[in-house]
């Protein structure tokens, strides 16, 4: 599968219609038991899981990418179809938008043309995010827009904040900013990152612009948008590490 994808087509990107949405439906009635173990473990017991080839690969190439770019680095973790790699890439043009996403279904979807300063990735962020870390990326801001919520409590360790993955992702540092249509999702989250960095992150209702000649930023937000869902943002200024596990 290639590892870095551009489609092209109209210039304006385009919103995917979608179905309507259903609220998360989850047994848990609060942030889960294990939630604080899971984190202390995923720093005692550093993830060994070995690098997929496939991401190396696309992982070398976003990183020639980014060099070439010469600019601040803005991170789209489960980008989708891209959609709010293109729009964060022509809201913020003196920045690079890497938008990362393991489905080359979604990110080979034909939605207009991705912009000079944006690069689509096929990649699992699991190994992603090591290789980052690894290779000194420092993003300014770095977005999580509507992670799948793995609604069942025995999927806590699937869920990005009760992953063994998260000492990596919390240390590239920078802006990070969470979307998710599940206040628990967000609560989690919070309490993950307060416990691993001591910051407290700000958390509270998101309403996507309204106004005509603004959309909502992703496809799922618009999808949620549509149906009425409450939307919840979460945003923390993490600093870079550069000693993990050292
Ligand atoms: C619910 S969708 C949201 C997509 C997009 N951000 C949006 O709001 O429209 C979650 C996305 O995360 C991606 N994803 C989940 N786990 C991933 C992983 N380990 N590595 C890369 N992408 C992943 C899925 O392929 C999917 O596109």
């Amino acid at each position: 599968m290639s590892s870095a994808i551009s489609s092209v087509g109209s210039s304006q990107p385009r919103a995917m219609p979608s179905a309507p949405s259903r609220v998360v439906d989850s047994p848990q009635p609060g942030p889960h038991h294990d939630l604080s173990r899971r984190v202390a473990r995923a720093f005692a017991r550093p993830l060994q899981k070995p690098l997929a080839e496939h991401t190396r690969v696309a992982f070398a190439r976003a990183d020639a990418w980014l060099a070439a770019q010469n600019r601040p680095l803005i991170v789209d973790a489960g980008c989708g179809v891209g959609l709010s790699t293109r729009r964060l890439a022509a809201a913020y043009p003196g920045h690079a938008v890497i938008g990362v996403d393991r489905s080359a279904d979604r990110l080979g979807r034909e939605i207009g043309a991705v912009p000079d300063n944006a690069l689509l990735v096929q990649g699992d962020l699991v190994d992603f995010w090591r290789l980052a870390f690894r290779a000194g990326w420092s993003p300014e801001r770095h977005y999580l827009l509507y992670p799948n919520p793995y609604p069942k409590a025995a999927q806590l360790k699937k869920r990005w904040h009760g992953h063994p993955v998260l000492p990596w992702m919390l240390a590239l540092g920078g802006r990070l900013e969470l979307r998710t249509n599940w206040r628990l999702y967000a609560e989690e989250f919070a309490l993950a990152v307060g416990q691993a960095t001591g910051r407290t992150p700000t958390l509270g209702p998101y309403s996507p612009p309204e106004a005509a000649d603004s959309e909502p930023l992703t496809p799922f937000e618009a999808k949620y948008a549509r149906s009425g869902q409450p939307l919840w943002q979460l945003t923390v200024n993490l600093e870079r590490q550069w000693h993990l596990f050292t």
